[in-house]
């Protein structure tokens, strides 16, 4: 019998990704997707513990799911309601004492055991946040569905590196990377499926280091330059990266592996290096900035990205305008900046010199205003030039198609459906502080790089 599942996702792609793998884990048993939660036959939670106000979001969502399932049970039918991702794995029971309508709470390393879970929800509430002895890739089905042009995969979990903010290492747990061939096999069944672009995606992606056949470990580098062996697998990007963990070989890759976007997202966090310590993120910013001038030695036209926090406890202002002259040296084409926010269990968390809100605030539209003018600055270069789109989805207004540049721009582009799917040459036309818009002049699905580029 069909049932609907409906999934709501928070947080980063490896929870899109983790979502994307609970609707295979549950196909067998009848459930197939839906975009909303009315009529549901399962609703499913997929949440994110990173910042107070990622959690909150959780039991406000509860709150109004909370009449929607009853409705259901007084009409006879039955609404199962499940919270998963990193806000059940740090809270575990907590969250059925806030909300004692949830049915099962599960954790990111245990969602391949849903089937279980729900033929057990009728008889009791369960709660499973173990941290898995064995691997859940290992008993993951293959995708049930294609994800479509651009597809994420994930090929490393967890964290070793307790940043003394950051609450990832509780959530997700130890760090740990799949198999070599286990990766190339799925990346191979994705682009049977259709996908061109690929997202390496991991919490330390950098630190990759899989078993090859011969049980021997392969660096990201080393998968990259295998994957971008396989036909038809056009566009390569990973997701997110420590500086730690930013080798040489995995800089040289972008300078001669086609496939590999010229864009990187390499979170500092901060321009000071008194903080970069107390945050124990084990860099300076000194050495930072040498892999972006390494970087930019193999790849001129790459787009750097990163993350920033604000108002770390302690942080001065003169420590703060650090992090402002880092972020004018570097010149990022885009980048996300966060107030810093206690989460409980964490080092930083129980310190007594937090920053004040206004502070943080004060400090926070600032670096966001610098940065703002960088993006703009990046984007309004790229008008004129002619860019490798890939069309990926239907823009909001009909006959729009909306693409990604090499440069993880967003391109919107007056199209038929028929261009779906493809890499097509546009002409940039005009750059929005967000996205850019042009016209097609050629579908090329061979020719990657844009053609002006360095
Ligand atoms: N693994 C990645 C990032 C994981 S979380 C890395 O090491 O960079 C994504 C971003 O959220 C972080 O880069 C950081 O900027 C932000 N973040 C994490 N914990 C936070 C906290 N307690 N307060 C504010 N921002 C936080
Ligand atoms: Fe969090 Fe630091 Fe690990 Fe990134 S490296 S996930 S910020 S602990
Ligand atoms: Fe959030 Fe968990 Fe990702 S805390 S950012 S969903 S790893």
């Amino acid at each position: 019998m069909r049932k609907k599942l409906f999934i709501k996702t928070y947080g980063c792609q490896m929870n899109v990704y983790d979502s994307a793998r609970m609707t295979d884990v549950l196909a067998p048993l009848g459930y197939v997707p839906v975009d909303q939660p009315e009529g549901a036959d399962m609703i499913i939670l997929n949440t994110c513990h990173i910042r107070e106000k990622a959690a909150e979001k959780v039991y406000s969502e509860l709150g109004r799911l909370r009449p929607l399932k009853r409705a259901r049970e007084e009409d006879g039918g039955e609404m199962i309601l499940a919270v998963g991702g990193c806000v059940a794995q740090a809270e575990g029971d907590e969250v059925r004492r806030r909300a004692p309508w949830v049915d099962v709470v599960f954790g990111p390393q245990a969602y391949h055991r849903l089937p279980d879970m729900v033929s057990q929800v009728t008889r009791q509430a369960i709660v499973d946040t173990e941290f898995p002895v064995e691997a859940k890739f290992d008993f993951l089905p293959e995708e049930s569905s294609p994800r479509g042009a651009a597809a994420f995969l994930t090929i490393q979990e967890g964290c070793d590196k307790f940043c003394t903010f950051c609450v990832v290492p509780y959530t997700r747990g130890a760090e740990f990377s799949r198999p070599l061939g286990d990766v190339l096999a799925e990346a191979r069944r994705l682009v049977e499926n259709g996908t061109s672009e690929i997202t390496l995606l991991g919490q330390n992606v950098n630190a990759y280091h899989g078993n090859g056949a011969d049980r021997r470990p392969r660096s990201l580098a080393d998968l990259i330059r295998e994957l971008a062996l396989i036909d038809g697998l056009h566009r390569l990007r990973y997701t997110t990266s420590h500086p730690r963990d930013m080798d040489q070989a995995l800089i040289s890759a972008h300078g001669d592996v086609e496939a590999l976007m010229p864009f990187l997202h390499l979170p500092v966090q901060s321009g000071s290096d008194r903080i970069l310590a107390e945050m124990n993120r084990r860099h300076t910013a000194a050495e930072y900035r040498s892999i972006v001038e390494r970087i930019r030695l193999a790849r001129p036209d790459i787009a750097l990205s990163s993350d920033f926090i604000v108002g770390f406890p302690g942080e001065t202002d003169a420590e703060f305008q650090s992090t402002l002259e880092l972020v004018a040296d570097v010149e990022f084409a885009s980048a996300y900046s966060f107030r810093y926010s206690t989460r409980p269990g964490t080092p930083a968390a129980d310190r007594d010199d937090q920053v004040p809100e206004d502070v943080k605030s004060a400090r926070l539209n600032e670096l966001q205003a610098l940065i703002d003018r960088q993006s703009r600055a990046f984007n309004e270069a790229t008008v004129g030039r002619e860019l490798q789109v890939l069309l990926e989805r239907p823009g909001r207004h009909s006959g729009q198609l909306v693409g990604r540049s090499p440069y993880m721009q967003a391109v919107h582009v007056h199209a038929d459906d028929s261009h779906l799917g493809r890499i097509a040459s546009v002409r940039i036309e005009a750059a929005m502080p967000n996205s850019l818009s042009g016209s097609i002049v050629g579908n090329d699905v061979g020719r990657l790089r844009s053609v002006d580029a360095a």
